[in-house]
């Protein structure tokens, strides 16, 4: 057989099972799982390593103007932190501006990506205007691959949604077998909270925490399940950070509802503490929902592994400390913790970190391979394209040696961001190798492959 390339007798791991195995790689895809013969293939030796289909991440923001600036990494460097990182597929969001057409948006982000991603791309739609006439544009959107659309039920007089319209956007996906992504936290509640702690001299970080309640994310998750039940619709929450939000989506799955979530590593390795360091460090951690209080990780973690949470993206939504790039960053909140720029990094650091609870035990390697790639690939219209080791799928294989260590830093990250949430924390766990669909872009911590080497990703809907 002519295969392109071997990867010999690591220790594969899928959601499912784990054995020892060549991967033969023919034209992009697997061709062969199980004993390969060596040709002249080029050949990998992955023996010690372990072998898992690339990571998916379906939450970044690359090149997104948000907060009165633009978020500090682009397709280019995002994408290359991205596959640094383990990470193969990005699903990033675009953003109808008001006013403008969902078609309209797409080219937009379209623009800001070919050519210039790594790792293979797709987008979610922010919709941010849906009067009645419009609501079927969705469906056109559908058709272009795009199955999934994010509302907000926060951020008022900017992305936030009225109930009837994200009930609106909800039928519809009935009709076009899309997928609503809610930022569920209430906006209303928020801003009232926000108003009355800057009337009282509160500018700090910390209270950009101390404004938004768990209650506010369990508040808008019970609604947002609600609504989706009333329109007899699947609905997925985004970067869920509170465990009585998580309570709601878990007792919604125990009735029998299509309800999925996700959360972030920072929900699960950071606290509200980090909003406590001296200065003006605690900006650094300045996202939305923001972290809470210890103790909520570990019902996180526990949520994780009992399928109460199916999936961990990152929410990567970089602002630098300082401005760089002629981009203002955090320090425009300096006097005014509501004027922050939203989001933290993430895209590079998740796949090692999650590894790393492999390596503790909190999560058994199958479920790092599930709520990394598998499930992702499942909710979002990807597989069996991604997410999965077998033939006909798309040859994203990542290679982890689990014997060596790393020290997460920014001064050896990838991504344009002058800090890193998880500075100096060492994992148990490293990234060797990199495939995307057959082309080795990451070896030992090097790039090999182009920046360039993305595709866009069309996507089914739910069928
Ligand atoms: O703080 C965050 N999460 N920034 C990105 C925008 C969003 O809501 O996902
Ligand atoms: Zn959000
Ligand atoms: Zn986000």
């Amino acid at each position: 057989m002519g295969y392109d390339l071997i990867i010999k007798g690591g220790t594969l791991v899928t959601a499912s099972d784990t054995f020892v195995s060549d991967i033969a790689v023919e034209g992009g895809k697997i061709a062969a799982v199980g004993a390969v013969k060596a040709n002249d293939a080029k050949s990998v030796d992955a023996r010690g390593c372990i072998v898992v289909p690339g990571g998916i991440d379906v939450h970044t923001h690359f090149d997104m103007p948000f907060g009165g600036t633009t978020t500090a990494d682009d397709f280019k460097t995002g994408s290359t932190g991205a596959v640094f990182g383990g990470t193969t597929s990005i699903i990033d969001f675009a953003i109808q501006k008001k006013g403008e057409t969902l078609t309209k948006a797409l080219d937009g982000w379209h623009e800001k990506a070919e050519g210039k991603c790594a790792v293979d791309y797709s987008f979610h739609m922010i919709v941010t205007d849906l009067p009645e006439n419009q609501v079927k544009e969705m469906d056109k959107l559908v058709d272009e691959g795009i199955s999934s659309f994010k509302l907000f039920m926060a951020y008022p007089g900017i992305f936030m949604l009225d109930d009837a319209t994200i009930f609106r956007a909800l039928l519809r996906t009935k009709e076009n077998g899309g997928m609503i992504c809610m930022h569920a936290e209430n906006g209303g509640v928020i801003d009232v909270l926000v108003q009355k702690a800057l009337a009282e001299g509160k500018i700090e970080p910390k209270y950009h925490a101390l404004t938004r309640p768990m209650s506010a994310e369990a508040e808008a998750t019970r609604r947002a399940i609600a609504l989706a039940e009333m329109a007899e619709v699947p609905i997925y929450i985004v970067h869920l950070s509170a465990a009585s939000a998580m309570e709601e989506v878990r007792k919604a799955r125990e009735r029998g509802l299509s309800v999925y979530a996700e959360t972030c590593p920072q929900y699960l390795y950071l606290s509200y503490d980090d909003y406590e360091r001296p200065g003006f460090e605690g900006a650094k951690y300045v996202m939305s929902p923001p972290l809470r209080p210890k103790g909520n990780e570990e019902r996180l973690w526990k949520g994780l592994a009992q399928n109460a949470l199916q999936v961990v993206s990152t929410d990567h939504c970089s602002f630098c400390m300082k401005p760089k790039d002629k981009k203002p960053g955090k320090e425009l909140g300096l006097d005014n913790f509501s004027k922050i720029p939203n989001g933290a990094p993430g895209v590079e650091t998740r796949m090692l970190l999650l590894w790393d609870a492999v390596q503790k035990g909190r999560l058994s390697p199958n479920r790092f391979v599930d709520i990394t790639s598998t499930t992702p690939a499942k909710l979002f219209g990807l597989y069996p394209r991604k997410g999965h080791l077998s033939p006909g799928a798309d040859a994203d294989i990542v290679l982890i040696n689990p014997k060596k260590k790393h020290t997460i830093s920014a001064q050896t990250h990838h991504t344009n961001v002058d800090y890193n949430p998880y500075e100096g924390k060492t994992v148990e766990g490293s990234i060797r190798d990199v495939f995307v669909r057959g082309v080795h872009m990451v070896t030992a911590e090097k790039l090999l492959g182009k920046t360039n080497h993305g595709q866009f990703l069309r996507r089914m809907p739910r069928t």
